[in-house]
C-alpha cells in the first residue's frame, strides 16, 4: 500500500502488531481463568473488536450506548455499557437491550435503581445491573465500606425487573504510577479491594455474580487474577507511547503510532510477553 496517497485523515494501523497485542492479552487472561470483556472505546471497529475476542465470549465492554447500538448490529450482543446509566438513557438502553443477549449496565447511585425498575417493567425486560466501585480513581463509584455500598446492591437484587449482576471498578488511576511497584501495587489494590467487598456483600445476604475490575496498566502488571471474574482492558490493543513508558508494553507494540515513518528496512521486534 502507498501510505503517501491515503487520503487523510485516516488511521493507520500495523496489523500484525495488533494481532500480537491481541493474542499476548488474550493469552495472559485465559491463562489466569478470569473472563476477557475488552474495551472497545479505543477502536470502536468490529474487526478489531473479533480480533480481541478470538478464542473468548466475544463479550464488550462499550462507553457509549451508540457504540454498543453499532456492535449489536454486527452480531456482538453480550455488552456491558460501562458508564454510570442516568434517566436520560433508560429508554435507549431499554430498547437497546431488546436486541442483545445482554446489555448490562451500571450505577453508584442510591435513586436509580428504583427509577430504572419502574421503566423495565413498563417496557416489560429485566436488566442486569452493576454495582460501580470506587477503588483510587475518584471519579465515580462508592465507596466499599459506606452505607450506599450496602443499599444499591441491595435496591438492585429487591427490584422486580432488575438483577444485581456484581461489582465493577476501573482504576483509571493506575495512568498515574511512576513505577512498576506503585503501578503493580494498584492492580493488587484493584483485585484485593473488590475481592474483600464481594465477601462483604455476601456475608450480608447479597451475591455478587461477577467481579469486573480492569484497565490495560492494571491487567498488564497484575501478578494473579484469583478470585476476579472478568477483566476489561482495553487500549492495550493498540498500546501507544504512554503505555510504554508507563512500563505496560514496548514501544514496538504501539500499533497505531509511528506507521507512516517507520523505516522499512528496520526488522519488527522479537515478541516477548507483557
Ligand atoms: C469502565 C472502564 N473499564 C475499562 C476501561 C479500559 O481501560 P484501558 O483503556 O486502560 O484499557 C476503561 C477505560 O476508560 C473504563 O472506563
Amino acid at each position: 500500500m502507498d501510505l503517501q496517497t491515503l487520503k487523510t485523515p485516516c488511521l493507520v494501523l500495523d496489523v500484525s502488531r495488533v494481532k500480537r497485542n491481541a493474542e499476548r492479552m488474550s493469552r495472559r487472561v485465559l491463562a489466569s481463568g478470569a473472563r476477557l470483556r475488552p474495551h472497545v472505546k479505543t477502536h470502536k471497529c468490529v474487526e478489531v473488536a473479533r480480533l480481541q475476542t478470538a478464542g473468548h465470549s466475544g463479550a464488550l465492554t462499550v462507553s457509549t450506548l451508540a457504540e454498543a447500538r453499532a456492535f449489536a448490529a454486527h452480531g456482538l450482543t453480550d455488552l456491558t455499557y460501562a458508564v454510570p446509566i442516568e434517566p436520560g438513557k433508560f429508554k435507549e438502553a431499554i430498547e437497546l437491550s431488546k436486541q442483545c443477549m445482554g446489555l448490562a449496565l451500571i450505577t453508584d447511585d442510591p435513586g436509580i435503581p428504583a427509577q430504572l425498575n419502574d421503566a423495565a417493567r413498563q417496557a416489560g425486560v429485566s436488566l442486569d445491573v452493576f454495582l460501580k466501585v470506587d477503588c483510587g480513581y475518584h471519579r465515580c463509584g462508592v465507596e466499599p465500606h459506606t452505607n450506599g455500598a450496602l443499599e444499591i446492591p441491595r435496591r438492585i437484587a429487591a427490584a422486580s425487573n432488575l438483577r444485581f449482576a456484581g461489582i465493577l471498578t476501573h482504576a483509571g488511576h493506575s495512568y498515574h504510577c511512576r513505577s512498576g511497584e506503585e503501578l503493580l501495587a494498584v492492580a493488587r489494590r484493584e483485585r484485593d479491594m473488590m475481592i474483600e467487598f464481594a465477601a462483604e456483600l455476601r456475608a450480608s445476604g447479597i451475591e455478587a455474580l461477577t467481579i469486573s475490575i480492569g484497565s490495560t496498566p492494571t491487567i498488564t502488571a497484575i501478578d494473579h487474577l484469583d478470585g476476579i471474574d472478568e477483566v476489561r482492558p482495553g487500549n492495550y490493543i493498540f498500546f501507544d507511547a504512554f503505555q510504554a513508558t508507563l512500563g505496560s508494553c514496548g514501544f514496538e507494540d504501539c500499533a497505531a503510532h509511528d506507521a507512516l515513518r517507520r523505516d522499512a528496512s528496520r526488522p519488527e521486534p522479537a515478541s516477548g510477553d507483557h
